[in-house]
């Protein structure tokens, strides 16, 4: 079913992010983040869990590496954080900090696994958060010292780099709706911290490009949803239309044209960012490839709210994940044949796509996670389909590689391949994992042997 579809050279892997797995908080000469203070603020996250200790990472590295060459991985996706490497945000260069990353990736790299770097996953560090963290201008240019920092030490061993994640989250969930870290809630100041996020992008692009190898590649991710009107009523198309601006292009446009949509701001009466001369070509910068993060679609009816717009969910027809994620595998080709109809990036990697269910383990301690891999084949299959269909994609990675902490859910949601026992840190391969594994390397050797039959 799967077969010759996806090219030799096709990505295949998992991903986390520092905060999410690290722990070791206060270890290594690491700074705080917002996210270490929003996560100990009462009331911010599910029973005010934190990733102090998340799954301890930072200490099992090498055995969480070992781990993932016996499951066949081919690429990881990692996220470097910023207050390890330099505590303060600006200033001195915490040398081992980077020690960590080096080691992480020098053992992938001896175990053949390729790595894929992202430089911010939403840990700013609290002292530039103190200066007004995205809100000030200024942030984007200590992102661009610290991205170079990172990519002199690594730009000749690692060859994937991702500026920001989902900078529609760091904004607008961090500013305007306050569910993540700094927990702000004004929307206008998301507008604001989503322009700056941005600036970074196009500054950290130019400052990975002067340390990385010439074929190295460099983008962003973007997390991205197909909307549909619930149903086919005028004021139900228009919706989904603000739906689809609000969602999508408020950061896909600047990226790929740079300019907003017209009339964006205004729709939600606010002011627009404050744009200064060069930005729109520095955040258009061409970009090697899109990471697109690919949960679920968005279906939405009209409502009297800022957006105009609310989300339609428990849809009769559809299955939900326990995290109440619809299960819509269409949904990926449809955005990534979107984006290629649309905005014609040369090549697209899905950088996020996953499933959480409250996964337990049975009584000879192996978890079965019937749901994820349905969840993950079917997935597999619509990346395929878009294939087929012409959208130029070069890679899967499956969020996540272990249960982690899942943000403001804590750690009330899995979306691992891998389970975690916080008790102990134990790791248990689910069933997910091993017919990923599988996949991976039936890929691999359908290539080899490929290659065999050519050279004959
Ligand atoms: C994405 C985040 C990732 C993870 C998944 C479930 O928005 O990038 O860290 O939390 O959602």
């Amino acid at each position: 079913m799967y077969d010759a579809v996806f090219p030799p050279d096709f990505l295949w892997g998992a991903g986390t992010s520092a905060y999410q797995i690290e722990g070791a908080i206060y270890e290594g000469g690491r700074g705080l983040s917002i996210w270490d203070q929003f996560a100990m603020t009462p009331g911010k996250t599910y029973q005010g869990q934190t990733g102090a200790i998340a799954i301890d990472h930072y200490h099992s590295m090498a055995a969480d590496v070992a781990l993932m060459a016996e499951l066949g991985l081919q690429s990881y996706r990692f996220s470097i954080a910023w207050p390890r490497v330099i505590p303060d945000g600006s200033g001195p260069v915490n040398q081992r900090g980077l020690d960590f990353y080096e080691r992480l990736v020098d053992t992938l790299l001896a175990h053949g696994i390729t790595p894929m770097a992202t430089l911010y996953h939403w840990d700013l560090p609290i002292a530039l958060h103190q200066l007004g963290g995205w809100l000030r201008r200024d942030t984007a240019g200590n992102f661009a010292d610290y991205a170079a920092a990172v990519a002199h030490r690594l730009g000749d061993r690692v060859d994937w780099w991702l500026t920001i994640n989902e900078p529609w989250c760091a904004a607008y969930q961090g500013y305007g709706d306050g569910k993540q870290a700094p927990g702000s809630t004004d929307l206008a100041e998301a507008v604001i911290a989503g322009h700056h996020l941005l600036v970074a992008h196009g500054l950290g692009m130019q400052a990975v490009r002067a340390y990385v190898r010439p074929h190295a590649r460099l983008g962003l991710a973007l997390n991205l949803y197909p909307v549909d009107p619930v149903d086919e009523r005028e004021e139900t198309l228009r919706a989904a239309s603000m739906a689809d601006h609000f969602k999508n292009r408020w950061f896909l446009d600047p990226i790929f044209r740079g300019q907003y949509p017209e009339h964006l701001f205004a729709s939600w009466g606010v002011e627009p960012p404050p744009m200064h001369v060069g930005d729109a070509a520095l955040i258009s910068q061409p970009i090697d490839y899109l990471g697109i993060n690919y949960y679920e679609r968005s279906v939405v009816r009209a409502a009297p709210t800022t957006m105009g717009f609310e989300e339609v969910r428990g849809l009769a027809d559809a299955t939900y994940t326990d995290m109440a994620w619809e299960v819509y595998p269409l949904g990926l080709t449809r955005i990534l044949t979107r984006v290629h109809r649309d905005y014609a990036p040369s090549l697209l990697i899905v950088t996020e796509n996953g499933a959480a269910y409250h996964d337990v383990r049975d009584t000879d301690g192996t978890v079965h996670d019937p749901g994820r891999l349905n969840y993950v084949q079917r997935h597999v299959e619509a990346v395929g389909d878009a294939i087929r269909a012409g959208a130029p994609v070069g890679g899967y990675f499956v969020w996540s590689l272990f249960d982690n902490f899942e943000w403001a859910e804590g750690y009330r949601y899995r979306f691992g391949l891998v389970y975690v026992d916080y008790q102990n840190q134990q790791r248990i391969i689910k069933t997910s994992a091993r017919w990923f594994g599988d996949f991976m390397r039936a890929q691999r050797l359908q290539h080899r042997e490929g290659l065999v039959i050519q050279q004959e």
